[in-house]
């Protein structure tokens, strides 16, 4: 029987989240993201995969560990790819906020999209509304489209968009069509996965953020049968190679095939997953552990024992 890598790929975001979870709230963003970088990396070379990382913590010259390109794992199969992100919302467990989460999604040789260090305009959606989004439209439009896909008006749609000047826009069209709005500091791969989870509060995922977020976050919903687009922005000092511009690239475009693999594990609580309970002599993680061959959704809660 082959391996479900999902599985096995939990132990890796399990890890991450364990070592920066120590240093929740401690103000240093970069002590929190390089603790789980190393603790990730050292979990990723005992899975018994063949893998490449096709989207990692930066480029050789940035991240001495888990760049982009990088072998890794301790066996000659399967062979695969690897899309991950240690850390998602460095300044939230710096902060102690909300929705720090750690990732890793595992697909067959050239199934994430090998996207640049840019921004991607972003929607998301859950299952219900899969198949009637288009970043052509305007928000206004989106939103009617997904009401009637969910069944329900407009005014009970909630839309989680980032906090930033960029969307002063996108928020005014939002609060005119009378959808109501979540704001978050950081965090949209979180947000994305939470709109197609039952009872998470939210439905939509709207606005710019990071390109690599957008892939796992398509990572996830590809497992979770929802559906996201995203379009890359132009960005000083960023070439997007010239078939992407303005391209509208939709869920199958960012993640390819029907064989991924996903973890994720709460490093912070969140409206996802909670984060990292530390009790006397170990830990307790939460985790959300997908595959979209094998068609299962886990929700894992884990005890760790740990040296003291
Ligand atoms: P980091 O973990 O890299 O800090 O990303 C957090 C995040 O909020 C992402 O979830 C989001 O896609 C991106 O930053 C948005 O970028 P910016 O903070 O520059 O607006």
């Amino acid at each position: 029987m082959e391996q479900d890598l999902a599985l096995e790929s939990v132990r890796v975001t399990e890890a991450a989240a364990l070592a920066c979870a120590r240093l929740m709230g401690q103000g240093d963003e970069h002590l929190a993201y390089y603790s789980a970088v190393e603790a990730m990396s050292k979990a990723l070379k005992n899975l018994p995969i063949k893998g490449t990382i096709a989207i990692g913590a930066g480029e050789p010259e940035d991240s001495p560990q888990l760049y982009g390109g990088e072998q890794i794992g301790s066996g000659d199969f399967p062979e695969v790819e690897i899309a991950l992100n240690p850390l998602e919302g460095t300044t939230i467990c710096a902060t102690g906020g909300p929705n720090s989460i750690s990732v890793v999604a595992i697909g067959k040789k050239g199934s994430f999209f090998p996207c640049p260090d840019v921004y991607m305009e972003k929607i998301a959606v859950g299952p219900k509304a899969r198949g009637v989004i288009d970043l052509n439209l305007s928000p206004a439009e989106n939103l009617k489209n997904i009401a009637d896909a969910l069944g329900c008006y407009i005014e009970d749609l909630t839309v989680v968009i980032l906090n930033r000047p960029r969307h002063q826009e996108l928020i005014q069209q939002v609060r005119g069509a009378g959808a109501r709005i979540k704001l978050i500091g950081d965090g949209d791969v979180s947000a994305a996965i939470a709109t197609a989870l039952k009872g998470s509060g939210v439905d939509i995922l709207m606005g710019i953020g990071g390109a690599k977020q957008g892939v796992l976050a398509a990572a996830a919903l590809k497992c979770l049968k929802g559906d996201i687009q995203g379009r890359l922005c132009p960005q000083p000092g960023s070439d997007i190679p010239g078939p992407y511009l303005d391209k509208v690239l939709t869920i199958d475009d960012l993640v390819k095939g029907e064989n991924i693999s996903f973890a994720a594990t709460g490093i912070t609580d969140g409206d996802m997953l909670k984060g990292v309970r530390f009790f006397s002599g170990g830990a307790h993680t939460y985790s959300l552990v997908m595959s979209s061959q094998y068609r299962t959704i886990r929700f894992i809660e884990t005890d760790h024992y740990l040296p003291y």
